[in-house]
């Protein structure tokens, strides 16, 4: 259908579904087990709901705000999700150039099609992107890559701490993942030791440290002066632990349910880490010195609210974007990011909030979120 008639960021699933080659299907919409917890990342903001205030003239609303410091267009980021070129023969660049009409943030994956450097000089200048690490077995291949990005002007380091392993998606076993696919990871060094044998996942993993340790953070540290946030925490003890530690941020998320299946969703995981950092270290949310990001399931602009409301900076959206280039290319990525700035504008004036710092917790009702 032309792109006037994807009303939604959920029709661009079913058409994706549609249209994308068997294997690509398979790797994006994939998640871990029985998929129990990819459907519960939905469900979990269905459990929250508005409490919106009225006359409050909402004639002009701005959504716009700042991540880490840096401007962004709404409370939204694009996520890092890995092999681009399953979807799209341009891959990630889709994300980058559609980031920079919309002027929202792009996390670079460690394990783009398109290589790191080809995805910054797409940047426009002034155009903020963040880089999504996988850490190494092999530290000096780490530490190049992560001053590599410093030097090129990342402005956000977001490490991955939610697989030491990589969960089993067993839609994306079944496809053999093929050496000859233009997909193929080319610019990181470690294609030569992978497992073909059980999808696209399992062979683009092999090299992930599953010894990195809290006690790695400090290296992290001095080997960059990019904010550091961890991306896969799901609970308050790791989010206090961080920011104990001196980081900038956590990532609130089960990895889009492709991870550890049974863990929480993001949304679920802020109530307690809002709650529990307020006790222990006296903090406020929305903080400036360290941000809570939640990813996973987000769908709507109602549900990005939802999570600012509970205290969240910004979310991050996965694989509706997947979808809408795959689909679309650039284009659909955009239509996606236009939809988004739509129900930002109408979402906010029936909320009664003009700005984002308007959105304050008495604007929902999260009592149907367990408290730990
Ligand atoms: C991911 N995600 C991910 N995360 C990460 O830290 N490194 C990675 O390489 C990838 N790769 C990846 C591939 C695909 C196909 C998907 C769908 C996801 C996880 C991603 O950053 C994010 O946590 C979820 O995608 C958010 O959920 P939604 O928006 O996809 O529901």
């Amino acid at each position: 259908p032309p792109l006037t008639e994807v009303l939604n960021l959920h029709d661009f699933e079913a058409i994706a579904r549609q249209v994308m080659p068997e294997k690509a299907w398979a790797y994006y919409s994939s998640a871990a087990d029985d998929e129990i917890t990819i459907r519960e990342n939905h469900a979990a903001y269905h459990r929250v709901w508005f409490r919106p205030r009225i006359l409050r003239n909402v004639t002009h609303v701005d959504w716009s705000t700042k991540i880490l410091g840096l401007p962004s267009k709404m409370p939204v980021y694009i996520t890092a999700t890995a092999l681009g070129k399953l979807g799209h023969p341009d891959g990630e660049l889709n994300l980058t150039r559609a980031a920079a009409k919309h002027g929202v943030i792009q996390m670079i994956p460690t394990l783009a099609s398109c290589s790191f450097d080809e995805l910054v000089d797409a940047a426009v200048p002034g155009q903020a992107q963040f880089l999504q690490l996988y850490v190494n077995s092999d530290r000096e291949i780490t530490k190049k890559f992560v001053q590599h990005a410093e030097k090129r002007g990342i402005k956000g380091l977001f490490i991955t701490v939610d697989a030491p392993q990589l969960g089993r998606r067993e839609k994306d076993m079944r496809m053999k993942f093929e050496a000859e696919d233009p997909a193929e990871v080319t610019d990181n060094k470690q294609q030569d030791r992978v497992d073909r044998s059980q999808g696209a996942a399992r062979a683009i993993s092999s090299f992930i440290d599953t010894g990195l340790d809290w006690k790695d953070i400090p290296w992290f540290q001095s080997i960059t002066t990019m904010p550091i946030i961890l991306k896969g925490v799901q609970c308050w003890e790791d989010a206090l632990l961080a920011y104990d530690a001196g980081l900038a941020g956590v990532v609130l998320s089960n990895h889009g349910g492709r991870q550890l299946e049974f863990s929480r969703s993001g949304i679920e995981t802020l109530v307690e880490v809002v709650t529990k950092l307020k006790e222990k270290r006296g903090l406020a949310f929305p903080n400036e010195k360290f941000q809570l990001f939640v990813d996973g399931g987000v769908r709507r602009a109602s549900d990005v609210l939802k999570a600012i409301a509970l205290g969240a900076t910004a979310v991050g959206v996965g694989r509706p974007f997947l979808y809408a280039f795959s689909s679309y290319g650039q284009d659909g990525v955009e239509h996606a990011l236009q939809i988004l700035h739509d129900e930002f504008e109408m979402n906010m004036r029936l909320l009664g909030a003009r700005t984002i710092s308007e959105i304050v917790p008495e604007m929902v009702d999260a009592s149907s979120i367990h408290q730990h």
